[in-house]
């Protein structure tokens, strides 16, 4: 083997060993991401559904719904659950469209009578000190919505205290409170209209 030939040997065992090492480290990040993905769901999803039992687990027989008034311009993410084989509770992914810079997604969980078990924000790009206080980590704030429905909040009362509503805005922030409470009362007026597109399996 001349000098050539080695040295040509050595480049190629280099950008093999790279080539491999690029390839497992892809590989590992790929898989603790659909882990990350995996976790938070599970995890939101315990926090906003009402406790078990229940026939199926939360993430099992999610299935996706376009509807403008859950979110314009995307499918959501609907979590339907069973109970004794009946329709018991789901979460459904709401996107708020018009936070103050720009949409929040939310996760929603709904009883089968329309009644909220639970809400978390799942991604938001709204200013930290300001409009953040909608994440459960910084503030309870999300937890006011827990037991509403259209039943007992009527129309005028899904908006900011300042506005003749239900709803506390935050400090110098009425924007991202208000954008949060109307995709909620759409996401409810939606469901009081198309339950059937939420619990969409056999049951009794
Ligand atoms: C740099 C900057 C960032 C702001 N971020 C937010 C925010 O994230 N959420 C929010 O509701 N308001 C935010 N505001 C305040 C809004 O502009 C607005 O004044 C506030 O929401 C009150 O709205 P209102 O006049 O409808 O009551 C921000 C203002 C500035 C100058």
């Amino acid at each position: 083997m001349n000098s050539i030939q080695r040295a040509s040997l050595v480049l190629a065992s280099g950008v093999l060993i790279a080539v491999v090492s690029l390839m497992a480290v892809s590989q590992l990040t790929q898989s603790r991401i659909a882990d990350n993905v995996q976790r938070i769901n599970t995890e939101s999803l315990n926090a906003i559904l009402p406790t078990g039992p229940y026939d199926n687990h939360p993430l099992e027989l999610a299935h996706w719904v376009t509807a403008t008034a859950l979110a314009p311009n995307q499918a959501v993410k609907i979590y339907p659950i069973y109970k004794n084989r009946k329709p018991y509770a789901a979460a459904i992914t709401v996107v708020a469209p018009d936070g103050y810079n720009g949409a929040i997604q939310l996760l929603l969980g709904i009883t089968e009578n329309g009644t909220v078990s639970g809400i978390r924000v799942i991604t938001h790009k709204e200013t930290p000190g300001l409009g953040d206080d909608i994440e459960i980590k910084r503030s309870t704030w999300i937890n006011d919505f827990t037991s509403k429905s259209l039943a007992n909040t009527q129309t005028s009362l899904w908006d900011v205290k300042k506005e003749g509503g239900s709803f506390d805005a935050f400090t110098g922030a009425t924007i991202t409170p208000r954008s949060v409470i109307h995709a909620i009362q759409r996401a409810l007026t939606w469901y009081s209209q198309h339950s059937d597109q939420v619990f969409i399996h056999e049951h009794e």
